[in-house]
């Protein structure tokens, strides 16, 4: 029985809320500050807040350096562990120092400053961190894109951010597939209004890329002859990174992060919600193109002297289902954090987890799974496997950490599979009705969380404070508002729904329906449209497109689907998993016009539906299970 506030984790979220200032400030202790900060937290510019305002520091310097003047240049920071290419590849922290010296020199050689935009385009090779912690060395913006984006993605990008350099690989290697991504590059640079000064190329064996010269620089030549380049005093308001996440539209909404509290937060939650400490083994087995990358992969596990894996392979088919177990068992990992759709791939490759036996998994501590909800079947089976404590955490790109977790470092709550637990000390989160009322608990509504938001989380959107103000702020005064709807039960936990967007979740990558919506109205002969999210076994969701022709349209409807689905791959990229598209004479409406999407998905997924009252024909309904029953959904 746990008494009122008798435990770390109520302690710490008590003051969090209470003693907000304080309670950073302390945290704040563990980062190797240049200047001291002039106040913990700026509420002068609502709901703008600012933490840490007047200090100094550097990203990099904490990630890196300090760690081998404080005797730990041996140990190794990062492990590649490559399947697709045979690798295993160990990097010391005194070797990271000075492969990102080296960059950040042949970034300075290039013309890049302090302030200027980098796009880092690259696979999961070590070189994606160099060139990331580079950037944040001498305090130019670093902007990944992830590399399963098509050539348009890259160019809105591009236009956004105006970098005045792109650090690229030749290639990515996708399972048994070679991406080649220099001919993705130029096209979108060929597209862009923006052109970047230079392109730094990483060459990879399995596809060396043409250079166009003198625009394109080849690492390999220009890193070994840089002048090795130190640390520069970063503000702690001054941005780190932009990454771009899907808004509601086809502009990708460019989420920034300041260098002082994100240092601040991450390192905090190293201890609090994952209990690691430093040389430990931290495996986030996820992608530096999202943002559990940056955070997880690259940031937090550096930024507190752990070994981080840099994995560049799938959980199932490189070799096989063992994979992830290999892993864990040959670089004795300590905690493994991915997204449940990681699990439900293996769980079905190998039910029964048999692969498990050929390897020592005794180094597992606990398994974090993110990035959607974590259905109870995956985490039992998990459970059952592993025999680790299994923990759903909550977060969005915005937030760059969790919103909700069961802080592993602070008090371990008992598990309610497809609950993330309780929020995390910082988060003030709420769930308020439609007319902004506190729900009851276990009433669902939107999801909330109190301003001001913890150090370490948006500061606002490049070059669009508006729109980050109608974005979180607007709908809900003194809230930040998450775009998922969900409940707090009566013991206080957490349960994340769904979002109260267009946004919806393909294997965990964020996707929005409205953008490949816009792509499927541009193509000549579709008049109408509508795009929602259907229920994938293996994913969790997946896109599902319905198009109205143009009078007069002679081509088959096979061919128009197929069609719209080759462009939503070529505007979007493959991330997009838009394969499942069919043509339809009519969309059902409200009779104000509302496309019913709600009706539809409820349809496909043989789901219970009440006929909406406000429908203008009945009828449309059955000619959509019709439609939908020829490309494989509904009854
Ligand atoms: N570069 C280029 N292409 C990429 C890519 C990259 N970095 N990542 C994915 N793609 C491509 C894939 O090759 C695939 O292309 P295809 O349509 O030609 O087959 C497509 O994008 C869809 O990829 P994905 O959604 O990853 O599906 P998959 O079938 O290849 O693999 C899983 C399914 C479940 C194994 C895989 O999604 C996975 O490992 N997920 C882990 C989740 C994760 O990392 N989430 C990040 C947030 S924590
Ligand atoms: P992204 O910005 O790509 O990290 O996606 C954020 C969105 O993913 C959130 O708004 C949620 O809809 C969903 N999400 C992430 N983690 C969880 C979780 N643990 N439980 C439920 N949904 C989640």
């Amino acid at each position: 029985m746990i008494n009122a506030k008798s435990n770390a984790y109520e302690i710490a979220y008590d003051s969090s809320m209470n003693d907000r200032e304080n309670f950073w400030a302390e945290a704040a202790k563990s980062v190797t500050w240049i200047k001291s900060w002039d106040k913990v937290l700026d509420e002068t510019h609502k709901p703008f807040y600012r933490w840490f305002p007047g200090g100094l520091l550097n990203t990099c310097y904490n990630a890196v350096d300090r760690h081998v003047e404080a005797g730990r240049g041996e140990q190794t920071a990062i492990i590649y562990d490559s399947p697709v290419t045979n690798t295993v590849r160990k990097i010391s922290y005194a070797q990271l120092q000075e492969q990102v010296s080296k960059v950040a020199g042949a970034l300075t050689g290039l013309g890049v400053v302090k302030g200027d935009r980098v796009i880092v385009y690259m696979p999961m090779i070590p070189e994606a961190l160099v060139s990331m912690l580079a950037c944040a060395r001498i305090g130019a913006i670093h902007s990944v894109v992830f590399g399963g984006f098509a050539a348009n993605e890259l160019a809105t990008r591009i236009n956004d951010a105006t970098p005045k350099a792109i650090i690229a690989a030749s290639c990515g290697i996708e399972g048994a597939k070679v991406i080649a991504y220099k001919p993705l590059l130029d096209h979108a640079i060929a597209m862009s209004d923006h052109k970047p000064d230079h392109c730094l190329i990483f060459q990879r064996e399995q596809s060396v890329a043409e250079l166009l010269e003198p625009r394109d620089v080849e690492w390999q030549k220009a890193v070994p002859a840089a002048h090795p380049q130190g640390c520069v005093p970063v503000g702690a308001n001054d941005p780190l990174y932009i990454l771009y996440t899907s808004g509601t539209t086809g502009q990708p909404k460019g989420v920034v992060r300041d260098n002082g509290g994100h240092a601040v937060a991450l390192s905090w939650t190293m201890s609090a919600i994952y209990d690691v400490k430093p040389g430990e083994v931290y495996w986030a087995a996820s992608d530096v193109g999202w943002v559990v990358g940056h955070s997880y992969i690259v940031y937090a596990p550096l930024l507190v002297g752990c070994t981080t894996v840099v994995y560049e392979g799938k959980p199932v088919g490189t070799p096989d289902a063992g994979a992830f177990w290999r892993v864990i068992s040959d670089h004795k990992v300590s905690i493994l954090f991915t997204a449940p759709t990681a699990f439900r791939a293996i769980k079905r490759e190998d039910s029964e987890g048999k692969l498990l036996a050929k390897y020592d998994l005794s180094s597992l501590r606990t398994l974090f799974l993110a990035g959607e909800r974590s259905d109870p079947d995956t985490v039992h089976w998990a459970e059952d496997k592993l025999k680790v404590p299994v923990i759903d955490h909550w977060w969005q790109t915005e937030t760059g950490w969790a919103i909700a977790a069961n802080c592993m470092g602070l008090h371990q709550y008992p598990v309610k599979a497809g609950s993330p637990t309780k929020p995390v000390p910082g988060w003030g989160v709420e769930v308020l009705d439609e007319v902004h009322e506190p729900c009851p608990p276990g009433k669902v509504g939107s999801l909330v969380a109190r301003l001001p938001l913890p150090p370490g989380t948006l500061t606002t959107l490049w070059n669009a404070d508006q729109r980050c103000f109608d974005s979180y702020y607007a709908e809900y005064p003194h809230f930040y508002k998450t775009a998922d709807a969900g409940m707090i039960d009566e013991d206080g936990y957490i349960h994340v729904m769904a979002r109260t967007d267009d946004i919806i979740n393909v294997a965990g990558h964020r996707l929005s329906t409205g953008a490949m919506e816009e792509i499927l109205s541009s193509h000549p002969d579709v008049a109408e449209c509508a795009v929602f999210g259907v229920a994938d076994q293996l994913k969790g969701q997946l896109p599902l497109g319905l198009v109205c022709l143009k009078a007069g349209v002679t081509k088959s409807d096979e061919q128009v689907a197929a069609e719209c689905v080759a462009l939503v791959r070529d505007m979007i990229g493959p991330v997009a998993a838009f394969k499942h598209c069919a043509v339809i004479k009519r969309l059902p409406k409200t009779r104000s016009g509302k496309i019913l999407r709600g009706t539809m998905r409820k349809i496909a997924d043989l789901e219970e539906f009440k006929m909406p009252a406000t429908i203008d024909d009945p009828a449309i309904l059955e000619e959509i299970a019709e439609a939908l029953k020829k490309i494989g959904y509904g009854k």
